[in-house]
C-alpha cells in the first residue's frame, strides 16, 4: 500500500455558525462591534447580503477586522427585494427569526438545494409567537410578516440549532421571553454570543430560556477555526501512514466535537494543546497523528449525533478505510441537509466500490484497503465534495469530484490546502 506522511501545520478558516451569528448580532446591537477572523465563504456572504438588504451597514467581509455599527435591536428596515439566501439554511432560518420581530414583510428565496429544504419547522414556532409566515408547501419562497411578538415555550421535535436560534433571535428582537426544549442538545453558539451581548440566557439540560431585553450590547469577537472544516484535515492525518499534523486555533465547543471523539474510538490519536477561551468559546490546537493502517469501525447514534451532524459524510468516508462495519443511526436529519446525505453518501461510496447501505435514519459502511476509483456526484453539496476529496487525496485512490467548486460554501481554499498537506507528504 502506498504511504502518506503528514507534517507541519494546517490552518482552517473561521467557524461558519459563529460567523453568521456574529454578523447578525453586530447588526442588531447598539454601537460598534468588532469581528476578527470571519469566514469569507459563500454562505456567510449570503448572510451579509441579506442583512445589507435589510438596511444593516455591512463592511466588506475581506477586512481583517470587521467593524460593524449596529442598527439597534429592532432597527432593520423593510427590504425592497426578496432576500436571497443562496445555499444557506442558517441564513434563512436565523434571519427568519430576526425578521419575525420586525414590523415589515420579507420574502426569503434561495438556490435549488435550499428551495427543497423544510421550513415549516421554523414557520410553526414563529407563527405561534405572532408572525405571519407563508410557505410554498414546506419550502421557500417563504414570506415572513413580523410585528409584535408573544413569549413562547416551544418543544422542538428535532435537535436543531437553526430552529432553536430562530426562536431565540425572534424573542430577542421582539423583546419577549422564549424557552426552547430539544430532544438532545444542539450547538449553543447563539446562546454564548447572546450572553456576550448582555442577554440573560439560562440553559438547563436540553432546554434554554432567554429573558426579554431592551437592547443588545456590541460584541468583540475572534472567530475560532471551524471544527467542521478542521475535521477534513484531522481525518486526512488519521488516514495517513506516518507523521502528525497540527491545526491551530480550532473551536472546540463540546456541542461540535463529536466527530473527533468518534475518530478516537476508531483508533485515531488526536491531542488537544494550548486550550483557552476566546470570546466565550473554547479554542485549542489539535494535533492529529497518522493511524491509517489500524483504524477500526465504530457506531454512532443518540445524543452525540447533533455534535457531529455535519461531519457524518466524512465519518462514512473514513469508515470506508477502517476495519469492520461502521453504523450511524438516529441521523434522519441528514436527509434534509444540502443534499439527502444518507442517499448521496451511500450512492457515491458504492460508485467507488465500497460496501455501503442506507438505513432510514443512518447508514452502514464496511471498510477495506482496496484502491477506490470513480467519479463523485456531489449534487452541489460542499461537505460531500470535501469528504470524498479527502479519500481522493490518499495515494492509490483515483477519485474525481464533479463539482469541486461547491466547497466555497463553507471552506474557500480547501483544495489548495488539501494539495499542500497531501502533496507535500506523498511518498
Ligand atoms: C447550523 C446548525 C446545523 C448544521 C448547520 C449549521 C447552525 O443545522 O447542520 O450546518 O449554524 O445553526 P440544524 O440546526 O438544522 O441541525
Amino acid at each position: 500500500m502506498a504511504s502518506l506522511t503528514v507534517s507541519g501545520e494546517a490552518r482552517v478558516p473561521g467557524d461558519k455558525s459563529i460567523s453568521h451569528r456574529a454578523l447578525m448580532l453586530s447588526a442588531l446591537a447598539d454601537g460598534r462591534s468588532t469581528v476578527r477572523g470571519i469566514l469569507q465563504s459563500a454562505d456567510v456572504h449570503s448572510t451579509a447580503g441579506v442583512l445589507g438588504a435589510l438596511g444593516a451597514m455591512m463592511p466588506p467581509l475581506g477586512d481583517e477586522t470587521l467593524v460593524v455599527t449596529g442598527r439597534g435591536r429592532r432597527g432593520l428596515r423593510a427590504p425592497s427585494t426578496p432576500l436571497d439566501c443562496g445555499n444557506s439554511g442558517t441564513t434563512t432560518r436565523l434571519m427568519a427569526g430576526v425578521c419575525a420581530g420586525h414590523p415589515f414583510e420579507s420574502v426569503f428565496i434561495g438556490d435549488a438545494s435550499l428551495s427543497r429544504r423544510p421550513m415549516r419547522r421554523i414557520a410553526r414556532p414563529l407563527a405561534e409567537m405572532g408572525a405571519e409566515v407563508t410557505l410554498a408547501g414546506d419550502s421557500l419562497p417563504m414570506s415572513v410578516r413580523g410585528g409584535a411578538l408573544r413569549a413562547i415555550d416551544w418543544t422542538s421535535e428535532k435537535a436543531s440549532a437553526q430552529i432553536k436560534s430562530a426562536i431565540l433571535l425572534a424573542a430577542v428582537v421582539g423583546g419577549v421571553e422564549a424557552t426552547v426544549r430539544e430532544p438532545e442538545r444542539s450547538r449553543d453558539h447563539s446562546e454564548r454570543m447572546l450572553r456576550a451581548a448582555g442577554v440573560q440566557v439560562t440553559a438547563n439540560g436540553t432546554s434554554v430560556t432567554v429573558a426579554p431585553v431592551e437592547s443588545l450590547d456590541p460584541i468583540d469577537i475572534v472567530v475560532p477555526g471551524d471544527p467542521s472544516s478542521a475535521a477534513f484535515f484531522v481525518a486526512l492525518a488519521a488516514l495517513a501512514t506516518n507523521g502528525e499534523l497540527r491545526l491551530p486555533a480550532v473551536g472546540l465547543n463540546p456541542t461540535r466535537t463529536g466527530f473527533f471523539d468518534a475518530l478516537r474510538r476508531m483508533g485515531a490519536a488526536i491531542r488537544v494543546e494550548d486550550e483557552r477561551d476566546e470570546g466565550g468559546e473554547p479554542v485549542a490546537t489539535l494535533v492529529a497523528s497518522a493511524s491509517g493502517t489500524s483504524l477500526r469501525a465504530t457506531r454512532a447514534g443518540g445524543a452525540e449525533i447533533p455534535t457531529m451532524i455535519d461531519e457524518l459524510p466524512l465519518l462514512a468516508c473514513v469508515a470506508a478505510r477502517a476495519a469492520g462495519t461502521t453504523e450511524v443511526t438516529g441521523a434522519a436529519e441528514l436527509r434534509v441537509k444540502e443534499s439527502d446525505r444518507i442517499a448521496t453518501v451511500v450512492a457515491n461510496l458504492r460508485t467507488l466500490g465500497v460496501e455501503a447501505e442506507e438505513l432510514e435514519d443512518g447508514l452502514r459502511v464496511t471498510g477495506s484497503d482496496r484502491p477506490l476509483r470513480g467519479r463523485i456526484v456531489t449534487h452541489g453539496d460542499h461537505r460531500l465534495a470535501m469528504a470524498f476529496g479527502v479519500l481522493g487525496a490518499l495515494p492509490g485512490n483515483e477519485i474525481t469530484i464533479d463539482d469541486p467548486s461547491c466547497a466555497v460554501v463553507s471552506f474557500p481554499g480547501f483544495w489548495e490546502l488539501l494539495s499542500a498537506v497531501a502533496g507535500r507528504s506523498h511518498r
